[in-house]
């Protein structure tokens, strides 16, 4: 059997230093010092926002197509493009997520990829970002709660974003229909009869929405609530804050649908304030909690091409030092090997054992080592 790397004491991995010593000036102003990664952080913020400001402008023919009423929301998303710009640059200012990245849009990009996989791509980027099917090995429900909450979203976001910003106008030449005609950034797409089939999908889009989140949202809550393993670990702020906000805004998006229907808008205004504070709370939240994810995935699914085309490549494939069974890719255990070299970590040897070989032989080094077992 061979031994384990004698890492023990952590030995100074080569490389630029992490974090600066406090009150070094020189150390401070490294491009990775906290202050320096804050600056960038602000200036891609400013930037993104800069640039969905002059869209809206530009895009809503300059305000004309602009509704004034949507503006608190229109404010709110350039809020969440500033908090999602100023916060993935900070995750990507991290080590080993500056790694998955580079990595990740390395292989998205690749020419050579696309020419030796050109389906693996959109395979990818459909079962992964799309299906989430690797959620279905966790449980079948979460699985499909998920979707239910994945596609209720994007519905949700493909048509309130672009009405928001001014850039989709539906207008009847006799204004108040049934002939509607939908436009985007002026042009017209299709004209529809408020009363067909497609009329109506297209002004319930958002109940519909609605529906499919409630459904997903509540089904998570419920599994949160019941579920001893979820209740043990989880975190009101992290965990259920993001479930009830989602349950909030279709609820009170619902109840609008319901007063202007069946209760000749009785409530209306209210109902309007209390889910126009639902959805900007949300948004601004967006960046900052537990939705982060939606953003930070497709950088995944990079690295995932990366694993699926050097296992196609017929690359080395790297054995267990200890058991010989196969753990991964050259490249891949290299790349893994790096992350910890880069975060100073001293033992990146390990990435040479199986997590199962890992585990015993820490087991045995605290047998050794520490406490010798029961009697
Ligand atoms: C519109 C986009 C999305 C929305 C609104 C959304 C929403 C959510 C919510 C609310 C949860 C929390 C469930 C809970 O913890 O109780 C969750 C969990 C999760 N999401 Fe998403 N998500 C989106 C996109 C994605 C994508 C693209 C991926 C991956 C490719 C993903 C992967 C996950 C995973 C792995 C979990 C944990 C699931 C579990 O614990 O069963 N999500 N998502």
């Amino acid at each position: 059997m061979t031994e384990p790397p004698k890492t023990a004491e952590p030995t100074p991995a080569p490389g630029p230093v992490q974090g600066p010593a406090p009150g070094n000036p020189a150390a401070e102003s490294s491009p990775r010092s906290p202050a320096a990664v804050r600056r960038r952080a602000t200036l891609a913020g400013t930037a993104v926002s800069v640039l969905l400001i002059i869209a809206i402008v530009f895009g809503s023919r300059l305000l004309r197509d602009f509704d004034s009423a949507l503006l608190p929301y229109a404010v709110a998303t350039v809020f969440l493009a500033f908090g999602v710009a100023y916060r993935y640059t900070v995750w990507i200012s991290a080590p080993g997520a500056r790694r998955l990245f580079k990595q990740g849009w390395r292989s998205f990009f690749s020419v050579a990829n696309f020419r030796k996989a050109p389906t693996a791509l959109p395979k990818m980027i459909a079962t992964y970002l799309g299906f989430q099917k690797f959620l279905g090995a966790r449980s079948h429900a979460r699985w499909a709660a998920h979707q239910l909450v994945f596609w209720g979203c994007l519905l949700a976001a493909a048509i309130t974003f672009p009405l928001t910003w001014g850039w989709f106008t539906f207008t009847s030449s006799t204004g108040s229909g049934p002939g509607y005609e939908m436009r985007i950034w002026g042009f017209k797409i299709i004209g529809f009869d408020a009363l067909s089939v497609l009329g109506w999908l297209m002004f319930h889009g958002l109940d519909i929405a609605a529906v499919l989140v409630i459904a997903g949202a509540a089904y998570f809550l419920w599994r949160r609530m019941k579920d001893r393993g979820a209740v043990t670990g989880q975190r009101f702020a992290y965990d259920l804050v993001p479930l009830i906000a989602l349950v909030v805004v279709s609820v009170t998006g619902l109840l609008l649908t319901f007063s202007s229907i069946f209760l000749h808008g009785g409530g209306y205004e209210f109902l309007a304030i209390l889910h126009m504070v639902s959805v900007v709370f949300t948004l601004i939240y967006i960046p900052f909690g537990k939705f982060f994810h939606i953003v930070q995935r497709p950088a995944a699914v990079g690295m995932q091409l990366f694993k699926y085309t050097s296992r196609r490549k017929d690359e080395e494939v790297l054995t267990c030092r200890r058991c010989h069974e196969p753990i991964d890719t050259a490249p891949y255990v290299e790349n893994l090997r790096g992350t910890m070299r880069d975060l100073d970590l001293g033992f990146d040897e390990w990435a040479e054992y199986c997590p199962r070989c890992k585990r015993v032989l820490r087991g045995n080094a605290y047998l050794d080592h520490v406490k010798k077992g029961f009697k």
